[in-house]
Formats: structure tokens, sequence, C-alpha cells
């Protein structure tokens, strides 16, 4: 298939194309660079071999996907491309909603424009909210968002379901990615945040790596098996793969929904004992208050994934710490 991947230099984006060159698929990338670098097309050539187009362009700019989709008889998006940092989107709600949605409207207008009609969307378990309990499954309801970042993801999962009502032939695929952690093999690309991480494991190898003095808890007395909380960590190269396999849904028009997770929590503490036994390394942290908005327990029921499309996460946590300190040892 010759695939359009929005935000495919980013974390999630990048680990995909290269798993999409590697069978076969053909990668169009386009990118604004707000959130990655333009040396991530290298490092996709330099495992696959092959190198993908690349398009520095913006989602909100409708001359420039014109001009893309006029170029290549596009088959399919995979749209990973938006803004991503929760506590950012609180302070900057309309750029948040401008960024994601908007931009998202303005791809489908393109993609409904050339005929092309089947999208995999990068959703998130934050749109459950606060789950009644766990393991979360598809159809657990969905709201009660508690930031604007998982509001735009709320919001464009309704758009894309109205989409398909409006014009039943579209092929709409809503994947919600618990939490992706670790990076590829090559150690070439992983996660790289710009400025201070906000996700846990990013902090932690920063911290390992000695670019932060110590890593905050957030809280230990939530009612978890030790007090810190648990979370459905999911190695990317899985997470990657999950892509891969939905792809044969496109085929069919409807709404597709898939949790993507390993069905198994960790908490905090665990991460940070996986981490230093995977590592050979002690970690400098301490015990902080509660961070706004987080809540105790939050992991996935991933078995629809397994039962509809074959997919289940094999790696293990050893192999997400181990890949995500190789990565950051590898940066400058
Ligand atoms: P990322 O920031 O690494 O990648 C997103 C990419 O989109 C970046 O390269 C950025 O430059 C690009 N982008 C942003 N706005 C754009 C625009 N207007 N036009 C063109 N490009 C634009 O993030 P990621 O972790 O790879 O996440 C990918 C997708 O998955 C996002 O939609 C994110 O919300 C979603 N998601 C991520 C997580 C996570 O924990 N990483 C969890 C659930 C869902
Ligand atoms: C994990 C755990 C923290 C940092 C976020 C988004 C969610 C999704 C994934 C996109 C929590 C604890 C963290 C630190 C800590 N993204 N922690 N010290 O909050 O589960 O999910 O990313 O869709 O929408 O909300 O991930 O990695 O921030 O936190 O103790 O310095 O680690 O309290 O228990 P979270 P996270």
């Amino acid at each position: 298939m010759r695939i359009l991947v929005t935000g495919g230099t980013g974390y999630i984006g990048s680990h995909t194309c290269v798993q999409l060159l590697e069978r076969g698929d053909e990668v169009v990338i386009l990118d604004n660079l707000s959130n990655s670098k333009k040396e991530i097309v290298d490092h996709i050539e330099t495992i696959t071999g092959i190198r993908p187009v690349f398009y520095e362009a913006d989602i909100l700019d409708e001359d420039a996907l014109e001009r893309i989709f006029s170029a290549h008889a596009i088959d399919a998006v995979i749209h990973f491309a938006g803004l991503k940092a929760v506590g950012e989107s609180v302070h900057q709600p309309l750029r948040y909603y401008h960024n994601n949605i908007t931009g998202t409207l303005t791809l489908l207008a393109v993609m409904d424009r050339h005929d092309c009609r089947k999208i995999v969307f990068s959703s998130s378990a934050t749109v459950y909210g606060t789950p009644a309990s766990v393991p979360i499954n598809e159809d657990f309801p969905t709201g009660g968002t508690t930031n604007p970042y998982g509001t735009t993801k709320l919001y464009l999962e309704r758009i894309l379901t109205d989409l398909h009502t409006a014009d039943p032939r579209w092929s709409i695929v809503l994947l919600r990615y618990f939490n992706p952690v670790g990076a590829h093999d090559s150690k070439l690309i992983g996660d790289n945040p710009n400025g201070i991480p906000n996700n846990l494991m990013p902090y932690v190898t920063r911290v390992a790596k000695g670019i932060l003095p110590c890593l905050s808890v957030f809280g230990d007395d939530y009612p978890t098996h030790d007090g810190t909380g648990v979370r459905d960590y999911i190695h990317v190269l899985d997470l990657a793969a999950g892509h891969v396999a939905v792809l044969p849904c496109l085929d069919q028009p409807g709404v597709k929904v898939y949790n993507l997770g390993t069905g198994i929590g960790y908490s905090v503490l665990d991460m940070i004992h996986a981490f230093e036994k995977a590592n050979g390394i002690k970690l400098n942290y301490k015990i902080a208050p509660r961070r706004e908005g987080d809540i105790a327990e939050v992991w996935s029921d991933p078995s629809k994934a397994e039962r509809e499309l074959g997919w289940k996460a094999t790696r293990t946590l050893e192999d997400m710490c181990r890949s995500a300190w190789e990565f950051e040892t590898n940066q400058n």
C-alpha cells in the first residue's frame, strides 16, 4: 500500500514507518517537525535501507496537503500528527484544539476530495477518563477527560464516527494506546522529547544518564499494591506492529476501535526496579506529592485486538527498560 504517515518522524510514527517499509509498503511522511527532527528520516533509511518520501508540512496547510495527495495516489493515512503534552494543553487549550482538531478536519477534507477514505487514528486510553474498574475494554464508556489534550482525542473519535455515519464509504480505525515506552534495537529512534520530559520513562533515562538529578515518584498513597500509580506500559515496537495488524481492516468500510496495551499493570516503583535490574544502574528517586489529574491505576483488556487481528504485545518489561536506556546512551 501507499501510506501517508502524518507525524511520521515522531516517536510512534517513526517506529511504524520502519515496519511498513520492511514489509514493502510505500511510505510518504508528512511532519512539521514541531516535536521531531528531520534526521529521523535518515535514521529510518539507515535501518530499512529505503528512504521514505518526506514532506516538511503542516496538517493545517490545506494547499500543502493538496499537493501531496496530487503527487501520490495515497491508499490510506496513518494519522499520528498532533500535540500531546497534557500539562501544556491545560495552559494552551486553543493551540491544542486548533492543531489537533482543525488539523485533522483539514486532512479529512483533502482525503475526501482525493477519494482516499481509509484512516488509522492515534487515539489514547485517556478517552476513558477515570474508569470505573480495570482492565478497560473497548465497550467501557468514554468521556470525562481531564485536560484539553485528552478532549481533542475524545472529540476526534466522535468526529470520525460521525463522518462514517454521513458517508459509509469511510474505513476508520481508532487505536487507543496505553503507555508506549522503549526504542528500536538500532538505538537510532526512540522517545526523545524536547525539554524536561512529562512521561515517566524518558525522565527515568535522563536521571540515569545524569542529565536530571532525581526522579520524583508522584504519590505513594494510592490504593495500589505499593501505593504508586499503575499503568499499562507497552513496547513501542509492539505498538507499531499493531498499526500493521489493523491495515486489513481498512478493506471494509466501518469504524473499528482497538485498545493497544499489554493487559499488565506495573507501578512506578515496579518500573524503577525493573529499569535498575535490566541495566545494572541505581536510580536516584524520591517520593513526592501526587501529580494533579493522575489516577491510581489504568490497564487495558487487549483481547479484542488478539481475537480479531491476531495481534498481541510480546516484548517484556525488561526489553522496554533495556531498549529505552540503550537509546538514551546513544544520544549526544
Ligand atoms: P510525537 O510528538 O513524537 O509525534 C507527533 C509528531 O507529529 C511530531 O513529529 C510532530 O512534529 C508532528 N506534528 C504535530 N503537529 C503537527 C502538525 N500540525 N502538522 C504536522 N505534523 C505535526 O508523539 P508520539 O508519542 O509519537 O504520538 C503520536 C500520536 O499518538 C499523537 O497523536 C499522540 O497524541 C498519540 N498518543 C501518544 C501517546 C504517548 O504516550 N506517546 C499515547 C497515546 C496517544
Ligand atoms: C506514568 C506514571 C505518574 C513522571 C500520559 C497521558 C496519556 C498518554 C500517556 C497520550 C504515573 C508517574 C510520571 C514522573 C512519576 N498520552 N510519574 N514521575 O500519565 O499515565 O499518561 O501519557 O495520550 O494521555 O496522560 O503517563 O508517563 O506521565 O506517567 O511518578 O516524573 O508515572 O504519576 O503514575 P500517564 P506518564
